[in-house]
């Protein structure tokens, strides 16, 4: 609900409010954020003192104690008098680095606003508020968007920079939001990480200075993920005030927090600046990547809960939002590129009778692929190793009763490749430089039509040649030597963003051209795993980290915002291929059952007593299905700070139900009894545990339920629990 009196603008949701207001200046001013009160001014709470060293609008005359340097802001102007990270840079065509935005007008809209091109949360359900800012003097105008989702407590915003002066302008920083928080009690989480081992919590107090996470590596990236958290110093799963908030971008960001001189932060969060500098004709405009922010007044559980369900049913789309995610079997652990079609039909059988529902072919399958040192690019079948294509595999695996998927990564290209023999100024380079490889590939440059149209062609053939359900849509590298033939060199500070449109433009053309195929993204696992992203793929492999222990922390930082139904995951063999850690099935199904499932190991070598326990693995996956995907998901321990076990828990919409899942560390001798409070229950209900005993919702979560002690090393334990 948005309230307007007087230009101060109040945005309600349901446990929330969030408050601006143009004041007599026409300075935006932000007056608070914060759980649900009512729509009084608060601009009185901004006390307004003569600071040293604090400049004055020019307008003021002699009055001293007004400064932009001092006041809290929605989007901070740039070079008059704020000495704060600013929102928006410019270089105007005077050469001055001056944008002074004031408040010009406002407007309201049913539904939630949408961005050309770009991924945004979408619903009728949600209020638009559209607030616009410009320069007087070169006419820059910043158009402030405001989604407000009353249920989730969702805020999102995003800017639309437009020049409607008479000369060019050169966006240097464009950020997506800006948020001043008036207090110093503040905590800056991030998750970060590296390849096979993303998305670790990091928590530091907020300190004089600026700290941010960011990317520049052309995408989100494995060592920073573009969301993070702002929360009071006392907050934990079920107390204190947080804010979460998320870039919908999956290429360079940044996300910072500033503590200024009298200890009050301004969090910034939009496109990297490194690399990035846009011009705007006169005329033009330029569309910020959308930022989402979601406060919750009473801890980081509830936080979750309303980014999972947003995401899910406000983010991604039909047709997988609601449906179910097949249960696959994936080829590419089990036997990386050395595999030819009676090898895949040889899993597909071994798979049919276990319940799963397709066979998924990975990296391989095409041009002259036998390792990654050559074929991207070559989207043609390999018929040495699939002999007839896929028109002769597909079939063969629809007869076991699977569907079948396809792994593709069509942002690359290897040297060793047709494509690049025939077109090698498609990939980025520089003129005069060798680029450098990354897993020995190269780039193409998506930020040309003819490339992606050239791609989207070859990949169309495939898909259309046979019956294929779904696709891996892989990203092995992150960019360098950026630099385009197909811009001028005044523009090739625009080339990073103009590929991520070119990536989402190809992407929006699948989703528009194939309605049913499923696409999961990956990026030598999660490196590009981002509220953009899942837009256009509800799905994306979590980690090429597949040992279960490991995964418990991968899981644990992920789930802060993203639904367990973003995460593929699966089950592998052991020792496990990156850790070279041993761990029981029944564990690795447990821990890769709590994501969009599946298996990732040859299914013909299993034994019979392995094959009894996935069978079983996938009847319960398919039993829990909406409790996991659907279900509120309680973090019972941090990973990082209990070694001993890791525990979580779904729990249904009406609390009927819920799934505690258990893994054990190393096992040791003599240890303590253990027992688990469980939480997210209904207090006065009864539950049976397993089928068995009544226990009251309230003794389970105060008192807690006795876990046995024992059983070896890495150890899992399930239990259901049904309301009687
Ligand atoms: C990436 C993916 C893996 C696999 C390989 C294939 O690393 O994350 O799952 O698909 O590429 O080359």
């Amino acid at each position: 609900m948005i309230h307007i009196e007087n230009n101060v603008f109040t945005l309600h949701t349901r446990r929330t409010t969030y408050q601006l207001k143009a004041d007599a200046h026409g300075v935006l001013l932000h007056t608070y954020y914060g759980a649900r009160i009512g729509s009084d001014d608060l601009s009185p709470l901004i006390q307004l003192v003569d600071r040293g060293f604090s400049p004055n609008p020019n307008e003021l005359g002699r009055e001293r104690n007004y400064s932009l340097d001092t006041l809290p802001q929605e989007y901070s102007s740039c070079g008059v008098g704020d000495y704060r990270m600013p929102a928006v840079v410019v270089q105007n065509a005077d050469g001055s680095h001056l944008a002074d935005l004031r408040f010009q007008k406002y407007e309201t809209r049913p539904g939630k606003y949408a961005l050309p091109g770009l991924p945004a949360f979408y619903g009728a359900e949600a209020d638009t508020l559209v607030i616009t800012l410009e320069d007087h003097v070169t006419r820059l105008a910043v158009e402030l968007y405001y989604g407000v989702f009353e249920e989730y407590d969702l805020i999102c915003r995003a800017a639309r920079i437009a020049n409607h002066g008479g000369a060019s302008v050169q966006l240097l920083r464009a950020c997506s939001a800006c948020l001043d928080f008036p207090r110093d009690d503040l905590d800056f989480i991030t998750f970060d990480g590296r390849h096979t081992m993303e998305r670790e919590l990091c928590r530091t107090p907020v300190r004089p200075g600026v700290q941010s996470v960011g990317s520049v590596r052309g995408t989100s990236s494995h060592q920073h993920n573009p969301f993070v958290m702002l929360c009071e110093r006392n907050a934990d799963e079920d107390h204190g005030l947080c804010f979460g908030a998320a870039l919908l971008y999956s290429g360079g960001f940044e996300a910072a927090v500033e503590s200024n001189q009298f200890h009050d932060a301004r969090f910034t969060i939009g496109i990297t600046p490194h690399h990035f500098c846009w011009t705007l004709e006169p005329g033009d405009s330029f569309t910020t990547p959308e930022a989402a922010f979601i406060c919750s007044p009473d801890g980081f559980a509830a936080m979750s809960h309303r980014w999972h369900r947003a995401i899910r049913t406000h983010l991604c789309r039909d047709p997988y939002k609601g449906r179910r995610r097949p249960l696959l079997v994936n080829n590419w652990e089990a036997t990386l590129f050395d595999f030819d079609a009676d090898k895949l039909v040889e899993i597909a059988a071994a798979a049919a009778p276990l319940g799963i529902d397709m066979l998924v072919m990975d990296d391989g399958w095409f041009g002259t692929r036998s390792s990654d040192f050559g074929g991207l690019g070559d989207w043609t079948v390999n018929e040495s190793k699939l002999p007839g294509g896929l028109e002769a595999l597909v079939p063969r695996v629809k007869a076991l009763g699977l569907d079948f998927g396809l792994w593709i990564e069509p942002e690359m290209v290897s040297e060793d490749s047709e494509l690049y023999r025939a077109h090698p100024d498609w990939a980025f380079h520089a003129p005069n430089r060798a680029p450098s490889r990354g897993r020995s590939q190269l780039v193409l440059d998506f930020t040309r039509a003819d490339v992606r149209d050239y791609i989207y062609d070859t990949l169309c053939q495939v898909l259309r040649n046979a019956d294929i359900r779904y696709l891996k849509w892989d990203f092995n590298r992150s960019l360098s030597d950026v630099w385009s033939v197909a811009l001028p060199p005044e523009r090739q500070g625009e080339v990073y963003h103009r590929y991520i449109l070119g990536l989402y433009d190809m992407l929006e053309r699948f989703h528009r051209d194939f309605p049913d195929l499923l696409i999961e993204g990956c990026s030598g696992g999660g490196g590009r795993f981002d509220a953009g992203m899942l837009y256009y793929t509800p799905q994306i492999w979590c980690s090429d980290n597949t040992d279960a222990i490991d995964r418990l922390r991968i899981h644990y930082g992920t789930s802060f915002c993203y639904p367990v139904s973003s995460m593929g995951s699966h089950v592998s063999a052991v020792p496990n291929g990156q850790t070279g850690r041993t761990t029981p099935l029944e564990t690795r199904g447990i821990v890769a059952m709590s994501g969009a499932f599946g298996y990732e190991l040859d299914l013909s070598e299993a034994s019979p007593e392995e094959r009894a326990i996935m069978k079983r693995q996938n009847e319960d996956y398919h039993k829990y299905y909406n409790l996991i995907h659907f279900g509120d998901y309680y973090r019972l321990t941090n990973p990082f700070e209990n070694e001993r076990y890791t525990a979580w828990e779904h729990v249904s919409e009406d609390k009927r139900e819920a799934l505690v899942s258990l893994v054990k560390g190393t096992a040791r001798a003599a240890l303590p009894c253990l027992t688990l409070r469980l939480r997210g229950l209904d207090e006065s209900l009864r539950y049976r545990v397993n089928g068995e005993g009544s226990w009251l919702g309230g003794t389970l979560m105060h008192a807690g339920y006795p876990i046995p002690t024992g059983g070896g090393d890495y150890r899992a334990i399930q239990l259901h629990l049904t309301a009687e």
